[in-house]
Parts: structure tokens; sequence; C-alpha cells
């Protein structure tokens, strides 16, 4: 997609950091915008820092299927048809998997992953129904590939959103819509705070909020790329209908160390018996067929 003016766009989280960072420059090419977050005091911040009349705030819980289509319905009879989607919004929880009780895993996979899922749920029918094509940015993270002990929930969601916008996008090229996905480095954000968005209906912690490493995170958040930059290289990505959206170059001698220990993990190939030989066959198929969605999805 070369033009995106005149698009009516939907931004979760898009009241701080990176969503506010999208919502700039998107209004910047002409778009109308809808923001989308929890915050209610950062929406209206959000609005005056904008001061655009394209632009509108809505409350929205991604995590909740209800609110999502009810805000759906609000923003396309004030705007028109959304066909540019940012599944943005969410949160951060630093602690390792084993120190985590079910409200941590429901609070951070409702709004991480499933609040990714409601907004493909919600907005996918009426964009193929309508006929426009668009695009889709999910933000998964470096965390989508590099694992630590710490973001063990956050990292399980970052990896679904990866595998789920591949597979997403295959499916909704051939509607002429477009899906990437966002995986940025330190950003200057507020993502740090995310523990004041917490739902009191999931307060039971593996482990209680460090606050002195929040702080520790705070600081480090203000060595991170400015969201303004990481929208400009959005907005070159669904240009070019890129998949994988990097802003940060500095990730990418890692992945090759990483991905070489991937491929280092794998036996040697034995010598093939009558079944060995069906299966390997069976997978030429398959791998020509996934180069070939490839592609197509690139447009080549
Ligand atoms: N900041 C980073 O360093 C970094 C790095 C990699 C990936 N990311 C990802 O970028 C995305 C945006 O985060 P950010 O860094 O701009 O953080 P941010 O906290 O500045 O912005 C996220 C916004 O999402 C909103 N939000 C939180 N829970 C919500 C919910 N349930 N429903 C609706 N809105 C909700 C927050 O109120 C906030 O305005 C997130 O998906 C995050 O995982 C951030």
């Amino acid at each position: 997609m070369k033009d995106l003016a005149g698009r009516t766009a939907f931004i979760t989280g898009g009241a701080n950091g990176i969503g506010l960072g999208l919502a700039r420059a998107l209004l910047t090419e002409g778009c109308k915008v809808a923001i989308a977050d929890i915050r209610e005091d950062s929406l209206e911040a959000a609005l005056k820092t904008l001061d655009n009349h394209n632009v509108i705030g809505v409350k929205l819980d991604v995590a909740s299927r209800e609110e999502f289509a009810r805000v759906a319905d609000e923003v396309e009879e004030r705007l028109g048809p959304v066909s540019l989607l940012f599944n943005n919004a969410g949160i951060n929880l630093f602690q390792t998997i084993d120190e985590s009780t079910y409200d941590d895993w429901d609070w951070v996979m409702g709004v991480n992953l499933h609040g990714v899922i409601n907004g493909i749920q919600t907005f996918v029918p009426r964009m193929k129904e309508r006929g426009l094509g668009g695009h889709i940015v999910n933000t998964a993270s470096m965390a989508a590939f590099l694992c630590g002990p710490a973001p063990g929930i956050y990292n399980a969601t970052k990896f679904a959103v990866r595998g789920m916008s591949e597979s997403l996008r295959y499916s909704l090229a051939p509607q002429g819509i477009g899906v990437s996905i966002l995986c940025p480095g330190l950003v200057k954000s507020y993502i740090y705070a995310s523990d004041s968005v917490r739902p009191e209906g999931l307060a039971s912690r593996g482990k209680p909020e460090d606050k002195a490493f929040t702080e520790q995170l705070a600081n480090l958040h203000q060595y991170g790329m400015e969201p303004d930059e990481v929208a400009a290289k959005v907005l070159d990505g669904i240009r070019a209908n890129r998949f994988y959206i990097f802003s940060h170059p500095e990730f990418k001698d890692e992945l090759r160390e990483v991905f070489d220990e991937i491929i280092d993990a794998f036996p040697p190939q034995d010598e093939l018996d009558e079944n060995a030989k069906k299966r390997v066959e069976f997978e030429k198929g398959r791998r020509a067929n996934y180069k070939k969605a490839r592609m197509e999805a690139r447009g080549e």
C-alpha cells in the first residue's frame, strides 16, 4: 500500500509511546485516526498534544471482546471504515514463569495476546467484507525472538503474536490486506509503568512489584528510540508490505548468532529409508508452497 491518505486507522495503546508516535505519523500522512487506550488521562493528554481534528480518543480495554466490538462500531460511525489496524497495546511484567500465578498469566496473555486476537476478530471480517484492502501491524518485540528468564510470560505472548501474524498474512494476501509485525528493541515509552493498569480482578501476583527495578527500567527507557523514529519505520514497512518491521539495527548480529545455534542443533541427515524418502518428498512440496506464499504476500 503506497498511499495512506484518507484511510481510517485504529491504534490500540495509542495514548502513549509507540502508539502515540504512530498516531502522529498517520495524521501527517492525512489519515483519520482513532487512538484506543485503557488510560483515560493519557487519552486526554494525547489528544491535546496531537491537536488535530482528524483524531479521536476512545477508552478501551483490549482484553474485552465486547468492548472491542462496541468501540469499533463507534469509531467507524465517526471516522468511516477502518482499513489500517495497529494492535499495539501491551504491558510488561518482569518475573520468571515459575514465580507466576494464573492471574499473572491471565493479565499478560489478556492484553498482549488476546488484545491482538480481539483486534483481528473484530476488524478483519469488516475489512474483508468492504474489499478496500488495508494493512494490519501487530506490535511484537525483539522478545518474539530472544528470551530471558524474567520476561517469561511476555516472551510467550510475543512469540505467539509473531506466529499468528505470519499465518494471517498468507490468508489475507488475496484480499489485498497486508500484515506486518513490528519488532522493536528499547523505545522511549511508558511501558515500565504497566503495573498501574493491572486490573483489580487479576491482582494475585506471584511476586510483589520491585519498585527499585521499575525505577531502573524507567531510567533505561530514557535511552530508548524515539517513538516518532519507530513510527516512520513502520510506515516504510507498510509501503513496502514487509512482514518483519525491525526498528533497531543493533539486534541483527545477535539474531544471526541465535539462528546459527538453531541450525547447528539439527542432527546430520542419515541415509533415507523408504518411509523417510516419502516424508522428505512431502516436506519438499510443503516447502515450495511456503516459499510461494511468502513471495505472493510480498507481491512477487
Ligand atoms: N518500549 C519498549 O521498549 C518496547 C520494546 C518492544 C516492544 N514493545 C511493545 O510496544 C507496544 C507499545 O508499548 P510502549 O512501549 O509504547 O508502551 P506504553 O506503555 O508507553 O504504551 C502502551 C499503551 O498501551 C496501553 N494499554 C495497556 N494495557 C491496555 C489495555 N488492556 N487496553 C488498552 N490499552 C492498554 C497503555 O495505557 C499505554 O498507553 C507494546 O506491545 C510493547 O510490548 C515496547
